[in-house]
């Protein structure tokens, strides 16, 4: 609530309702303008955030603007996007999903031009704050066609779950050697260990593989079909290389596995910590690119 008395959550929280119950049509100060509602992922608080904005399409190119009716602060909502480029936006007649992008130097100078020639209040905005208003482009991520086939990011899914699995049979197997398995060889015959050694060898190779896929097949496939995804991609690249140092410490010490000599307690707790780096990151890559991933095709055929 400002010091006037006006509660502006209240009457955005007002001009959602009205959007929604009239299919995009809404009445007062925005009589006759072309609104959508913009939803995105709170940039601390994880949580969706529904904001009310003008939007307009110039060349052919759906957008809306961070004016925040001049004000020197970039709205909170442009925020979320350059933490979580993936957005849904309502027009009243349909709902989609998108990635936001906000394009910098000429490509937003263009545009920004055409926001103003369109709707010149958009200037009057402009005029109020040295800030250089950001134009945010929404891409769709045309998810139609792919609902009933399975995707590429349904795929990735599969494989987390696969990767999930694995991981979860590996840490039982370890508990089990804790709790007394850990017998040198018998008569011959490989104990619990040495398979515990050879999962945990191969499951590292797994996650290496599926890394090495992303890296070079769908994060590359998506920054060109998404520009918007770069510092989501950053990220997700990043976190692989994290990852990939813990897998690097697991397999030196699986590697040299030796029954009743390697520190099992201490390998236990690597693979907790290599658990909670992954599933972090399995969720946020599920929640930030799977719809993308949909968008440019099916799921392999693996047979
Ligand atoms: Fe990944
Ligand atoms: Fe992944």
């Amino acid at each position: 609530m400002t010091d006037t008395g006006f509660d502006f959550n209240a009457f955005q929280r007002q001009v959602i309702e009205e959007f929604r119950a009239n299919r995009g049509r809404v009445g007062g100060p925005f009589e006759g303008s072309a609104l959508a509602l913009l939803t995105t992922i709170g940039a601390r608080s994880g949580r969706p955030r529904t904001s009310p904005l003008a939007y307009l399409t110039i060349a052919g190119q759906p957008l809306v603007v961070a004016s925040a009716m001049g004000a020197d602060k970039n709205p909170d909502w442009y925020h979320n996007i350059l933490r979580n480029p993936i957005v849904t936006v309502e027009t009243g007649e349909e709902t989609y999903e998108a990635v936001a992008a906000a394009p910098a130097g000429a490509e937003r100078d263009a545009l920004f031009a055409g926001v103003v020639a369109a709707d010149p209040g958009f200037g009057e905005y402009q005029q109020k704050t040295a800030r250089r208003i950001p134009v945010v482009t929404l891409t769709r991520i045309d998810t139609a066609g792919v609902d009933r086939a399975r995707g590429l990011g349904d795929f990735l899914v599969e494989s987390h779950d696969w990767l999930r699995d694995e991981l979860g049979g590996l840490r039982r197997q370890v508990d089990e050697l804790i709790a007394g398995g850990d017998a040198p060889l018998q008569a011959g015959r490989p104990g619990l260990g040495h398979e515990m050694r050879r999962r945990c060898l191969d499951f590292c190779a797994a996650l290496e593989q599926h890394h090495t896929g992303e890296n070079r097949g769908a994060f590359p496939m998506l920054a060109q079909r998404f520009p918007g995804l770069a510092p989501v991609l950053d990220r997700l690249g990043q976190e692989h290389e994290v990852v990939a140092r813990l897998q690097q410490e697991l397999q030196a010490l699986v590697g040299s596995y030796e029954p009743g000599r390697t520190d099992l307690a201490r390998l236990r707790l690597d693979l907790e910590s290599l658990a909670t780096r992954l599933e972090n990151h399995y969720r946020y890559e599920e929640r930030a690119i799977v719809s993308a991933l949909n968008s440019l095709g099916p799921a392999p055929d693996l047979g």
